[in-house]
């Protein structure tokens, strides 16, 4: 989806025009791959704007920021307040966030310390990112050629720019070939992630997924998912999978904050179950959108609401926007 190209951009502490929020090509993070980022999702609820899991997201961004010896010039509390500043600024109900914390410009090299650590916080409005029939219908995915990171290799627990490059390898390759995504599998052959998203499959009515030491990246959603799960009483295991496993799936389902739940279809040209949203995935989904849409209590402290005066109603007497798992 391309960028209207207007509205406002925090950096380092001010807000700017979206067409002035440039930054120099000999920054570092250029070369280098120097930034670590957060993409999470504010919803427009009936109950008012509300960001989801803001509190993990910006948790994980410094402790991303930490593995790679990054000190922000701005305090957490105050960054996850300059995320809502940076939303209300734009008078968005809806959008994506995107902050980042980036080596900026002084000199070149390898040695990222003698450069500034600098941050920025983009706003944007997003959509399904692969499209609202992939809500409904699911998506057909290969495994790809690529692995994922080896252990001690590129940190996947934090979400680095530098990781991405394996992604755009992975999610290239799924689309040159036709499909709509790529799982990954870890260097040891055992099933990691996707592009973008966590994986997770259902076999005799438990639920599965990799766990953090299959090189996946500890996806919010991904969390929400198991919490979710659990308190609807399914049994999840955080294990080691094979990658047979995908092909004899009842159900497999991606979660992140892009794709939000998305049923996978087929992988490798073999279907999954039925080839349709699984009645596992199809409850899981609702209840994820029941949260998110505040249609359902928010238990768990999930939502932050963005402007003054919300959340307006009650729970449960707003109208649901929720038309993936309907
Ligand atoms: C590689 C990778 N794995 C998993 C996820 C899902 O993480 P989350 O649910 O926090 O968005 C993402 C998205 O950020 C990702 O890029």
């Amino acid at each position: 989806m391309a960028f209207t190209g207007s509205g406002k951009v925090w950096m380092n502490g001010s807000l700017v025009d979206w067409a002035d929020a440039k930054i120099h090509i000999a920054s570092h993070v250029i070369h280098y791959a120097s930034a670590v980022f957060e993409g999470a999702r504010c919803y427009g609820t009936p109950r008012g704007s509300a960001c989801f899991r803001l509190d993990a997201h910006m948790r994980r961004l410094y402790d991303s920021a930490r593995i790679y010896r990054m000190a922000p010039q701005i305090e957490l509390p105050a960054l996850t307040e300059a995320v809502l500043e940076t939303i209300r600024a734009n008078k968005f109900k809806a959008c994506y966030m995107r902050p980042i914390i980036y080596r900026g410009y002084e000199a070149l090299g390898v040695n990222p310390f003698p450069c500034p650590v600098d941050t920025a916080i983009l706003t944007w409005e997003w959509g399904a990112y692969l499209g609202q029939d992939a809500l409904e219908r699911g998506v057909d995915v290969r495994v790809s050629s690529w692995a994922r990171s080896a252990p001690n290799t590129f940190p996947t627990l934090a979400k680095s720019t530098a990781n991405y490059a394996n992604s755009s390898l992975i999610k290239m390759e799924a689309i040159t070939e036709g499909y709509s995504e790529g799982i990954a599998l870890d260097t040891f052959g055992y099933l990691s992630e996707g592009s973008g998203q966590n994986l997770f499959l259902v076999r005799d009515d438990t639920i599965y997924t990799p766990p953090l030491t299959a090189s996946i990246l500890p996806g919010i959603t991904r969390n929400s998912v198991i919490t979710i799960a659990r308190d609807l009483g399914f049994r999840v295991r955080e294990e080691m999978l094979p990658r047979e496993l995908l092909y004899i799936a009842s159900e497999a389902f991606f979660a992140g904050t892009a794709v939000e739940i998305t049923p996978i279809r087929s992988a490798d040209k073999i279907t999954i179950g039925d080839g349709t949203r699984g009645p596992i995935t199809t409850v899981i989904q609702r209840a994820f959108f029941d949260i998110i849409n505040g249609d359902a209590p928010d238990r768990h402290g999930w939502l932050t609401y963005v402007y003054p005066g919300e959340p307006l109603q009650a729970v449960g007497a707003g109208t649901s926007t929720a038309k993936a798992a309907n």
